[in-house]
This record gives structure tokens, C-alpha cells and sequence, in this order.
């Protein structure tokens, strides 16, 4: 069994190793923190009436989130190559078979097509750096911000470049490689968004509206609470911590042996849920204060913040520092995105990862055009969940996440023999008994139920 690890049973990576437990952390925390915690989360949980969907989705966050992440990355740092590979490998390895490896390949198609929208509301975030810098939201009314956003989406030759830009940005990165482009860029991102967004809070409890805000986020309405608002709150759990799809295990390949996985996970799904309770907190005061509607759909952070920069002493400066870092975020989520993809092209089709990402890239950029669209031209065109953007969404984070998310669970839990997970996990008595009851019963039960309850 041990035939092919060199070293005792330890293998290293082809694509090189954190310089240390931190590096990995930043990354991991680079890539959960994005768009999801600030975009999404609000606009999601406003359109599913807030107090309720915000309890499930943190029980989903911990009870299913968790133990999820610390699957994905005990199974990148066993297998330590690309997430097709390293299941394909872990499946014959542990005596069950190599068509594990579609679990990876999902993960592969899922980042693509998440990818592809995200990298559309990304550029939106470039497009709100250049009209915070140049003024356009000083002073300006509800009204005007909102007629400011609907004008910008309705111009898809606009979006598609923003779309365009981002996307170059992103296969720059990666395609410099791990340790230098991943590393560099989260540094110093995570903290000094956590900082902005104190002062947006700060703002927030000025305008007077904060108590209904806090009011909308955490009182729970059960009457409300539907499974297609379960299921949305699964979908966003694993959206914003990264897991389900692989991204979590290629940068666990690159994870050095002696870090703790439980501790890493544990930072990163505290930062992550940190982060996004912040941004609810900051958003939905702002949204009474302004007689706009929490439902208000993809637009409600371009039309909420916006309008607190334009009121606010030094509202050009913290905007535009706000949209700046907000395209960090989501460009360091972006490079996890298109990690699992690249690293399997390397590594199974032979080329460089400059090749691969373009390759990766090009095609990520045509089937963008699919959300450009879906916000102008084919904004009328829907079907099933809506346009084509919504079907993308939500194809991916409530169908694929969750789907995958499940058979890596039943991969760690069931299919891996408990040596070899206790010996990534490090045998940690009832931390990892706790772990096992979680990934072995309380994840999958957990995710079949709200699948099946709403899908069906
Ligand atoms: N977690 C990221 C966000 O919240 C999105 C993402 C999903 C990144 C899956 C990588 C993998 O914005």
C-alpha cells in the first residue's frame, strides 16, 4: 500500500510548499474570504428574510462546514497532487477505486463555472474603485447610486471588459505559481478589509438603523424558512469557506506535514464567518436607513455602500480603499478557483502552468459572457432558477458544492481507513472522534436531507 510513497509514506508536491503554517493559513483564508462574505451573503440572506437563514447557515458552517474542510485538506496532504489525481490515488490506495477521481473532476468543472460568474461581479468591484476615486458617490442620493449601478449593468460592453481585466489579473497569478503569486497577494489583504469594515460598521450604528438591522439578521422567523432557503444556506456555507470542489485540497497538497489541519480549518472558518456577519451587520442598517429592500438581489452591496461612503468625512478616499480590497479579496478566491483546473492540466496533460492557465483562462472568459449578459440582453431570457447567471449559481453552489462536499465526507469518513485519517489529523483523542462522527454521519446525513427535501 505504501509501494509508491517514498520517504516512509510521505510524499511531496510538484508544484512546491508553503514556507510555513501561516503562508498556508493566509492562503486558505485568501481564498474563503471574497466576494461570498460580502456580496453574496448579504443579498442571499436578505432575499431568504434574514434572522432564520443566518441561524442555519451557521449551524451549517460549523457542523458541516468544518468537518468538510478538514477532510479536503487531510485528503490534498495525503495524496499531495491535483484533486482528480490525488482521489484517484487515495481511492486505490485505501482499497475502494480509482473512479474516486470524478469526485475530483466535478471539482475541476465546478471552480470553471463558478469561476466564470465570479469573475463578471469581480470586475464589478474594478468598475466601483474608478467611480469611487473619481467622486461619483459623494453626496449622492439613494436614487442616484441605485440609477449609477442599473446604468453600469445594463452596458455589457462595460461589464465584459471589467470581466475581461479581471480575468488577466487572475491567470497572471496563477499562472506565476504557488509560493510567489499565491503567498504575496493575502498578506496583507485579509486584515486590512477586516479594518475597513469596522469603519463601515462604525458607520452603520451612526445612521440610527442599526437595531433593525441586527433586528433582520438574528431574530429567526421559522414561518419563513423554507428547504430551498436551507438548502441556499447549505450552498452559501460551502461557497464561502471554498469547500466542495477541491480548491481547500490543492492547497492542502501543498500543506508541510506538521501542520495542524484542525487549527488551520479552525482560523479559517473563524475568520470567514467573522467577516461575513460583519459585512451583514455593515449592510442591512444601511438598508433601512435608506428605505431600500434587503431582497434587493445581486446589486444590494453596489447599492448600499456606496451611498455610506457618499455620507461619510473622507468617503472618496475609504471607498475607493474599500472597492481596492474587495478586488484583492475576490482575486485571491479567484486563484483557488482555477487551481484544481490548472494544477490537473499540469499534471496530467504535461504542460506548463503559464499553458494551462491560459488554456483554463480563455475558456473561463467565453463562458462569462453567459453572466455578462444575464444582466442587460438577456436579462428577460429565464428559466428553471432564473437567468443564466442564477443557473450558474445556482447549478454550482447548491447542487455541485454540496455534492461534492457529501462524497468527500463518505471519502474520509467510510472509504479511508482510520489510521490514515488519524495519522493526518494527528491523533488527537476526542477531537478526532468528534471529527469522524461529524464526517462519517452528521455531514452526509445532514446534506442528502436538505438535497433531497429540496431538490425534489
Ligand atoms: N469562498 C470564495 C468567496 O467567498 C469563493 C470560492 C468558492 C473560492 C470556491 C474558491 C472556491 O468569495
Amino acid at each position: 500500500m505504501l509501494s509508491n510513497q517514498p520517504d516512509g509514506g510521505k510524499r511531496s508536491s510538484l508544484h512546491g510548499h508553503w514556507s510555513s503554517r501561516m503562508a498556508f493559513i493566509l492562503a486558505v483564508t485568501g481564498s474563503a474570504v471574497g466576494l461570498g462574505n460580502i456580496w453574496k451573503f448579504p443579498y442571499i440572506a436578505g432575499q431568504n428574510g434574514g434572522g432564520a437563514f443566518v441561524l442555519v447557515y451557521l449551524v451549517c458552517v460549523i457542523v458541516i462546514g468544518m468537518p468538510v474542510m478538514m477532510s479536503e485538506i487531510l485528503i490534498g496532504r495525503r495524496g499531495r497532487r491535483n484533486p482528480v489525481a490525488t482521489m484517484k490515488l487515495l481511492g486505490e490506495e485505501e482499497g475502494s477505486s480509482s473512479k474516486w477521481g470524478w469526485v475530483g473532476g466535478m471539482g475541476v468543472i465546478a471552480g470553471i463555472f463558478i469561476l466564470s460568474y465570479y469573475s463578471v461581479i469581480a470586475g464589478w468591484t474594478l468598475a466601483y474603485v474608478v467611480k469611487s476615486a473619481t467622486g461619483t458617490f459623494a453626496g449622492a442620493s439613494p436614487e442616484a447610486v441605485g440609477a449609477a449601478f442599473d446604468s453600469f449593468v445594463g452596458d455589457w460592453r462595460l461589464i465584459a471588459l471589467c470581466h475581461t481585466i479581471f480575468m488577466g489579473l487572475t491567470v497572471f497569478v496563477v499562472a506565476r505559481g504557488v509560493e510567489r503569486g499565491l503567498e504575496q497577494a493575502v498578506r496583507f489583504m485579509v486584515p486590512a478589509l477586516l479594518l475597513l469594515m469596522l469603519v463601515l460598521l462604525g458607520y452603520s450604528i451612526s445612521t440610527g438603523y442599526f437595531g433593525q438591522g441586527v433586528a433582520f439578521m438574528f431574530t429567526p422567523d421559522f414561518e419563513r424558512l423554507t428547504w430551498g432557503s436551507v438548502l441556499a444556506a447549505l450552498g452559501q456555507a460551502f461557497f464561502t469557506l471554498s469547500i466542495g470542489m477541491g480548491a481547500v485540497m490543492a492547497y492542502g497538497a501543498y500543506l508541510p506535514e506538521e501542520t495542524s489541519i484542525t487549527g488551520a480549518s479552525a482560523a479559517v472558518v473563524t475568520a470567514d464567518t467573522g467577516i461575513a456577519i460583519l459585512a451583514g451587520l455593515a449592510i442591512f442598517p444601511l438598508v433601512f436607513a435608506n428605505g431600500l429592500t434587503p431582497a434587493d438581489g445581486p446589486g444590494l452591496v453596489f447599492n448600499t455602500l456606496p451611498l455610506a461612503f457618499g455620507q461619510m468625512a473622507g468617503g472618496v478616499f475609504f471607498s475607493t480603499i474599500f472597492f481596492v480590497l474587495l478586488s484583492f479579496a475576490a482575486w485571491t478566491s479567484a486563484i483557488g478557483l482555477m487551481e484544481p483546473a490548472v494544477a490537473w492540466i499540469v499534471e496530467r496533460f504535461n504542460k506548463t502552468r503559464a499553458q494551462a492557465c491560459v488554456g483554463v483562462g480563455l475558456l473561463i472568459w467565453i463562458l462569462g459572457f453567459g453572466s455578462v449578459l444575464s444582466f442587460n440582453v438577456l436579462a428577460d431570457t429565464t428559466f428553471l432558477a432564473g437567468t443564466i447567471f442564477d443557473n450558474v449559481d445556482y447549478l454550482t453552489s447548491n447542487i455541485m458544492l454540496p455534492l461534492g462536499g457529501l462524497l468527500i465526507t463518505i471519502f474520509a469518513g467510510w472509504v479511508m481507513c482510520r489510521n490514515s485519517t488519524s495519522d493526518e489529523l494527528g491523533n488527537s483523542g476526542g477531537l478526532f472522534r468528534s471529527w469522524r462522527m461529524l464526517a462519517r454521519f452528521v455531514a452526509p446525513i445532514g446534506i442528502l436531507l436538505v438535497l433531497i427535501n429540496a431538490v425534489l
